[in-house]
């Protein structure tokens, strides 16, 4: 029987998301039904409300969520009901050319559920990253559903299923940051302070926080900045060499997305070193660089998606490391509100003042 349940909604480009009701059809061969138990709110989700995304309106909003597995179709055999997961938006196929060259976490034919959720007319939604997770439920590809330690709090969980494992995997899947490593982070939101973190677990014995915020540097060392540099008042380039001898870190991460900051990163970097853009940039957005500089200076220059995170080896292995305390997840979570506060929330992000808000049920 189709279950009804209450979900945030993106009705049409710039306008206000609210609380509707949503069918959940019963899972399909492949797909499960999971009760949300709590659901991050993400620049994604905002970049769907205003279009940026496509035009695929209405989206049933919320990617980053953790919850309780409470049906599965036909043929699932990796999660049962009853089991805790973090939903993702990379359950690899198996068998694109990524995956059978062993490189799963580039995946280039994730699944999706097949299926469709409606309102109740029958309009059909489209799930923000293919998860829709701003509802009591949501339909998925069981590969959607990835089995972490249940002692961890929601909460905490979800935030792994994007904006943190993004940061963290950025440092430690593709910047691969190592013992011993300087490294720069340029834009401390919850995206750089989730690679500050990563860095730290890595080993890095040097961690620049830059940003053009006071308030998030103060933050940024919280989470392990070693060094903070404000960049509205000082040239971060110059300031990272001079921290590092003279030569630049071995591995920058921009986590804002913008061509300015990426120039930033290409040349705060030190020879043969790595720059790793993690945030995203728009349309059109254009980068020039002296391509002698690009052969003259080296090393690596990477983008990271979604972390490069390989969510069955990943999330479980942070779930642990946060129980143990040796990463703490729990200070990214800055506020938690109800279903109906989602608007308000993307309110607060747009004045910088939180690094997440996380609705729970
Ligand atoms: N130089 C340095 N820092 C900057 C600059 C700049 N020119 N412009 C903005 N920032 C800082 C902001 O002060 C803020 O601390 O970058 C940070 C961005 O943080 P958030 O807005 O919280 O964004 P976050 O969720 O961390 O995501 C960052 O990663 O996944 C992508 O789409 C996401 O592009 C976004 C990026
Ligand atoms: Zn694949
Ligand atoms: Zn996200």
């Amino acid at each position: 029987m189709p279950q009804h349940v209450q979900g945030v909604i993106a009705p049409g480009r710039n306008e206000p998301v609210r609380v509707e009701t949503i069918v959940i059809p019963d899972p399909g061969p492949g797909e499960a039904v999971v009760k949300i138990q709590a659901c991050g709110v993400c620049h994604t989700d905002l970049h769907y409300k205003q279009g940026a995304i496509n035009d695929e309106f209405p989206f049933l909003l919320g990617h980053e969520a953790a919850g309780i597995v409470e049906s599965v179709g036909e043929g699932v055999t990796d999660v049962e009901p009853g089991d805790f997961v973090i939903l993702n938006w990379r359950a690899v196929c198996g068998q694109c050319r990524a995956c059978l060259r062993g490189r799963p976490w580039y995946c280039f034919d994730t699944h999706n559920a097949k299926q469709r959720m409606t309102l109740l007319d029958g309009t059909e939604l489209s799930p923000a990253l293919g998860i829709g997770a701003f509802a009591e439920k949501t339909l998925v590809a069981s590969g959607q559903c990835t089995k972490v330690d249940p002692a961890v709090a929601p909460e905490v969980a979800g935030l792994l299923g994007c904006g943190v494992m993004a940061g963290i995997g950025a440092a430690i899947n593709t910047g691969n940051v190592g013992r011993g490593d300087t490294v720069a982070v340029i834009g401390c939101g919850g995206v750089g302070d989730a690679a500050i973190v990563g860095s730290r677990l890595a080993g890095a014995a040097k961690i620049i926080a830059v940003d053009i915020d006071d308030r998030k540097l103060e933050t940024a060392r919280t989470m392990g900045a070693t060094h903070t540099v404000n960049s509205r008042s000082t040239d971060p380039v110059e300031a990272v060499r001079e921290l590092t001898g003279g030569f630049g870190a071995d591995v920058v991460i921009e986590a804002v997305g913008r061509p300015e900051t990426y120039r930033q990163a290409f040349y705060a970097r030190d020879l043969a070193g790595t720059v790793v853009l993690v945030g995203v940039p728009t349309p059109e957005m254009k980068l020039e660089l002296p391509l002698l500089d690009v052969f003259g200076r080296g090393g690596a220059l990477k983008s990271s998606w979604y972390g490069d995170c390989l969510p069955s080896r990943d999330f479980p292995m942070l779930v642990d490391l946060h129980q143990q305390g040796r990463i703490d997840l729990a200070a990214f979570v800055t506020e938690t509100i109800g279903l109906g506060d989602v608007e308000k929330a993307f309110g607060r992000m747009h004045e910088g003042d939180v690094l997440r808000s996380v609705v729970v049920f």
